[in-house]
């Protein structure tokens, strides 16, 4: 038999989606748990994003779709990249199932073999490996929780090689949950323009803002290299339905949209017709999810005492300090004597070492129980 491609050898498999799944394992056998896994809201989506689905299945939008995605859906979207200081048009977007497939086109349509992607740890974690299976080598500029996890510039040239080929940024975080200042991102896309690199900025958590200043999107500095990538996974609670989108410079408009035609061929109609009611109807949802959200961020920090939660300014995620001990052996403990399931830091980089990522899209009585466990853990094993 022959064996497959060498690439698959270098990728992993997500190591959220497997934890979140031993936890589906473990609920559906009936072991109780605290589940801190999962990256994803623990609301409902919108009630008119529903109709609007039910509707769209009633009214026949059930065959192939235009493949860069339904026109009236492109166009709010251009319209909401205003918004973001991006000025933009519906032909400069394609609606993707989901943002990670925006991320892999994108790297799929921009690297060589042998090429590199600066990535800037802790990250998310399929950054990486999907670099790597677009055949290029992802390049690490660590950050750490002294600096809020803002990048160095130093560090950050450093790490330009002439096989550089692109910065991937998120703002907010996930895992750590900082959102940059404007200067940070003006940094990170001066450094860009002067070695002619490209910037995928993903902002996935950008309705998760807690900072009180706008998310700083790096396509209104450099819009001639800049890929933006954006989902209703988060926004909108739908991440079961699979709706992301991309707005590249026009010149790789139609690269990624030859991935597009050749992969996933388009969207299907219905859901994309959710989406749509999601931007034109349940405009006040993100805004109400967020302050709840926000309204957490406090009782984080009073469960977890004196342990540093990480910036908390933005998304759903606390990074928490775990006092030294090893991430992996910490989250494996807390699960088999506590029940209370966490990411080990280093699933997000070496420089996770050390933390463990909790995501607090729970309630509140669960997020009290098990973060209480969880100090009380770090304290006694500590
Ligand atoms: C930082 C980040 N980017 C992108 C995604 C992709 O989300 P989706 O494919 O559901 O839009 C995720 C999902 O967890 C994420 O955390």
């Amino acid at each position: 038999m022959n064996p497959w491609a060498q690439r698959m050898d270098r990728v992993g498999f997500s190591a959220t989606v497997k934890m979140a799944q031993q936890v589906r394992e473990d609920r559906a056998a009936g072991i109780e748990l605290f589940d801190f896994t999962v990256g994803e809201p623990h609301w409902n989506p919108p009630g008119p994003v529903v109709a609007a689905v039910k509707a769209g299945l009633d009214a026949g939008l059930t065959r192939y779709s235009d493949s860069k995605g339904m026109p009236a859906l492109r166009k709010a979207l251009a319209q909401d990249f205003k918004g973001r200081g991006i000025d933009t048009d519906d032909g400069s977007i394609i609606v993707t199932p989901g943002g990670k497939q925006a991320i892999y086109m994108t790297c799929q349509a921009l690297m060589d073999p042998g090429d590199e992607a600066i990535v800037i740890p802790p990250c998310w974690v399929s950054y990486a490996d999907i670099v790597k299976l677009a055949g290029g080598n992802p390049i690490e500029v660590n950050t750490n929780a002294r600096d809020k996890y803002r990048p160095n510039e130093t560090t950050l040239r450093k790490a330009i090689t002439p096989r550089t080929k692109l910065i991937m940024t998120n703002n907010p975080s996930n895992p750590t949950g900082a959102v940059w200042e404007p200067e940070v991102v003006e940094m990170v896309a001066r450094v860009a323009k002067e070695h002619d690199l490209w910037i995928v900025d993903d902002l996935v958590y950008e309705a998760f803002n807690y900072t009180g200043r706008p998310v700083p999107a790096v396509g209104a500095l450099a819009p001639e290299r800049t890929v933006t990538v954006g989902s209703f996974s988060k926004s909108h609670a739908m991440t079961g339905f699979r709706v992301g989108y991309v707005q590249a410079p026009q010149p790789l408009v139609p690269q990624l949209l030859k991935l597009q035609q050749q992969s996933v061929t388009c969207l299907p109609g219905f859901v994309q017709a959710g989406a749509l009611a999601a931007l034109e109807h349940a405009r006040q949802f993100p805004v109400e999810m967020a302050a709840h959200y926000q309204s957490l961020t406090a009782v984080v920090r009073e469960c977890l005492g004196d342990l540093d939660p990480g910036p908390l300014e933005g998304a759903f995620y606390a990074f928490v300090d775990i006092k030294g001990q090893d991430s992996v052996a910490f989250a494996d403990r807390l699960y088999a004597e506590q029940r209370v399931a966490v990411v080990p830091g280093v699933a997000f980089g070496s420089a996770g070492q050390g933390y463990v990522r909790v995501s607090y899209a729970a309630d509140e009585a669960t997020l009290r129980a098990g973060l209480t466990r969880l100090a009380a853990a770090v304290q006694a094993w500590g």
